[in-house]
């Protein structure tokens, strides 16, 4: 049985090396948003296996036939700040029409709480399809609060992608938001002391912009 019945794993070949690529200490800012701009093409493949299609009339320069297209599902993908943002690019590559939004969240100190910093949403995200991006699904605390934010501003199809995951990520998300399907390469072993993911790929923001 699935211990983690809110995760989708994308198990493709492509991806899977992509990722080993993207790990490793060694590779350049440069290489490392390539890298993850291409894991974002491929999981955006993925997160929008299911939207629905329709018949449409058109003429090849052959013949007239019946040809899908996708059938209007309005999509918004949502950032969450800041290294959500390198997801984006990836993403609006394969649907350049969907509209953005963004999330920002810092963590009180003290009391260990998301607090949000900063929130723009299209005013009709309740009509559309959302999809949150952010490398990393560690404690899932940050990213189940940006869920119930969305909520809270209608949205009521969410799904979530990013790269990296870890089982106590997925709990929370399970536990707070269970109609919320995760799409990640990799479900990692555990997080460590510091919130790290490991093994991990280290600090997904200072690695695609190089502040560090
Ligand atoms: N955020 C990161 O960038 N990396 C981690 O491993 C965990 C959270």
């Amino acid at each position: 049985m699935n211990a983690f019945p809110n995760a989708t794993v994308v198990n493709h070949p492509l991806v899977q090396h992509k990722l080993t690529l993207l790990r490793r200490k060694e590779v350049s800012t440069a290489e490392f948003r390539r890298l993850v701009r291409e894991l974002s093409l491929l999981l955006c493949y993925e997160v929008t296996r299911d939207l629905p299609l329709e018949k449409v009339s058109i003429e090849t320069p052959l013949e007239e036939m019946q040809a899908p297209l996708l059938a209007g599902k309005k999509l918004c993908f949502v950032s969450i700040l800041r290294a959500g943002n390198g997801i984006l690019d990836g993403m609006l590559d394969l649907v350049p029409s969907a509209r953005v939004g963004h999330v920002g969240l810092y963590r009180d100190p003290e009391t260990l709480v998301p607090v949000e910093y900063y929130l723009k949403l299209p005013d009709d995200v309740r009509e559309r399809l959302v999809i949150v991006v952010d490398p990393m699904l560690a404690t899932g605390h940050s990213a189940a609060a940006a869920v119930a934010r969305l909520k809270e501003a209608g949205a009521t199809q969410i799904k979530f992608v990013c790269l990296l995951t870890v089982p106590e990520g997925l709990q929370v998300m399970q536990e707070a938001h269970p109609d919320v399907m995760v799409y990640t390469c990799s479900v990692d072993r555990q997080l460590d002391d510091h919130g790290y993911i490991r093994p991990g790929l280290g600090d997904a923001g200072d690695r695609i912009y190089g502040t560090k």
